[in-house]
C-alpha cells in the first residue's frame, strides 16, 4: 500500500497566562491510500488539535508547532506545516477535506444549503454557476438527501441534523478529496441516523477510494467504520493496531478500559466500569460490584485529576 499521509514526531502546545499545555506529545501516525484509520481517545486527549494542525486551521498563537512534519504525498511529497499560505489554501477543501461533530456550526444560518455547497465548488473549480448548480444537485443524490431541489433551496433551520451532515459531507465530496478528515461526525445525531450517516461513509469511501481519517471518542463507532485504530490518551499515541487487534487484544489499560466499558447485553453488572478502574487498577475484572465498592469508586472518581468522558 502507498501512504499518504504521514504525521512524525508532531508537538503542539499552548500558551496562555496559566502556562503551557502540550496538548499533541510526539505523535507519529501514517494513512495509506484508501485506508480507513481512525483515531480513538476520550474528550481533550489531543484528537481535534492533530485534525486541525493537518489542514493548518489552528490558530497560532495561543497554539504553538514545536516539533514534527506532516508530509502529504500527492503525488510529490509536501511537508504541510511548511507550506506558504498560498499552497495549504490549494490543499484545503481540494485535495484534503473535512467534516465537524456540529454541522450548524459550518453551515451558515443564513445562506441557503444549496448555494453554500456551489459556492465551494466554485471556489475551486472554474465552472459556471449553473455547472455548479448541477453537480451540486448530483452530490445530494448521492449523499442519499431526500428531494434533492427542496433541500437546496432550504436554510440550515429548515433541514434535520442528519440531512445537514449529508449537506457537509457533499460539500467535502464536491472536490474530490484524496483525504477526508472526520471529526466526530456522528457524535451530535442519536443513534438511528448516527449508523446511516455511518453506512453513508463507508459507501462513499468504496466507491472513490478515498482516504479516511475518522476521528471518535466512541470505539463502537470507530470499529464500524475503521481498518486501523490509533489510541489516543492525554497527547499522545498509547497504542495502534487493526480494529480486531484492539478489541480482541487491548494491551494498554486505557484501551482496555475502552473496550471493557462499551455495555454488554449479556452480563448486568451492579456499577457499568469506568476508563478510570482500568488505570488505577489494570487487574480490573468485570464482575458484579459490591455498593461499598461502588461508592468508594465513586469517590476516587470524583477526584478532579481523574476525569474522563470519553
Ligand atoms: N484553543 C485552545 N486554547 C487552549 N488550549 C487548547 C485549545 N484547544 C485545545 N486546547 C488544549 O488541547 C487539548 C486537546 O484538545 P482537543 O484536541 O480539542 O481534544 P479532543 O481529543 O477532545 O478533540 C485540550 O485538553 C486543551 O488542553
Ligand atoms: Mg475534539
Amino acid at each position: 500500500m502507498k501512504k499518504l499521509l504521514e504525521i512524525n514526531n508532531l508537538s503542539i502546545e499552548f500558551n496562555s497566562d496559566r502556562g503551557t499545555t502540550r496538548a499533541v506529545d510526539t505523535i507519529s501516525l501514517s494513512l495509506d491510500k484508501g485506508e480507513t484509520l481512525g483515531i480513538v481517545g476520550e474528550s481533550g486527549s489531543g484528537k481535534s488539535v492533530t485534525a486541525l494542525s493537518i489542514m493548518r486551521l489552528l490558530p497560532s498563537p495561543p497554539a504553538k508547532i514545536v516539533s514534527g512534519e506532516i508530509l502529504f504525498h500527492q503525488p510529490e511529497t509536501l511537508n504541510l506545516l511548511s507550506l506558504p499560505e498560498k499552497g495549504i489554501e490549494r490543499i484545503r477543501g481540494a485535495e484534503i477535506a473535512m467534516i465537524f461533530q456540529e454541522p450548524m456550526t459550518s453551515l451558515n444560518p443564513v445562506f441557503r444549503c444549496g448555494h453554500q455547497v456551489t459556492e465551494a465548488i466554485q471556489l475551486h473549480q472554474k465552472t459556471s454557476f449553473a455547472e455548479a448548480k448541477a453537480l451540486t444537485l448530483k452530490l445530494f443524490e448521492r449523499v442519499k438527501l431526500p428531494d434533492p431541489t427542496r433541500i437546496f433551496n432550504a436554510y440550515p433551520h429548515q433541514i434535520s441534523g442528519g440531512q445537514k451532515q449529508r449537506v457537509m459531507i457533499a460539500m467535502a465530496m464536491s472536490c474530490n478529496p484524496s483525504l477526508l478528515i472526520a471529526d466526530e461526525p456522528t457524535t451530535a445525531l442519536d443513534v438511528t441516523v448516527q449508523k446511516t450517516i455511518l453506512d453513508l461513509m463507508r459507501e462513499l469511501k468504496e466507491e472513490s477510494g478515498l482516504s479516511m481519517l475518522f476521528i471518535s471518542h466512541d470505539l463502537g463507532v470507530i470499529s464500524e467504520i475503521c481498518d486501523r485504530v490509533v489510541v489516543m490518551f492525554q497527547g499522545k499515541i498509547v497504542e495502534e493496531g487493526s480494529v480486531e487487534k484492539i478489541l480482541r487484544q487491548p494491551e494498554h489499560p486505557y484501551t482496555r478500559g475502552l473496550v471493557a466499558c462499551r455495555p454488554s447485553l449479556k452480563r448486568k453488572l451492579w456499577r457499568m466500569p469506568t476508563v478510570p478502574d482500568f488505570l488505577e487498577n489494570a487487574q480490573f475484572e468485570s464482575r458484579v460490584v459490591t455498593p461499598a465498592e461502588t461508592q468508594n469508586r465513586q469517590k476516587k472518581a470524583a477526584n478532579p485529576g481523574a476525569h474522563f468522558t470519553g
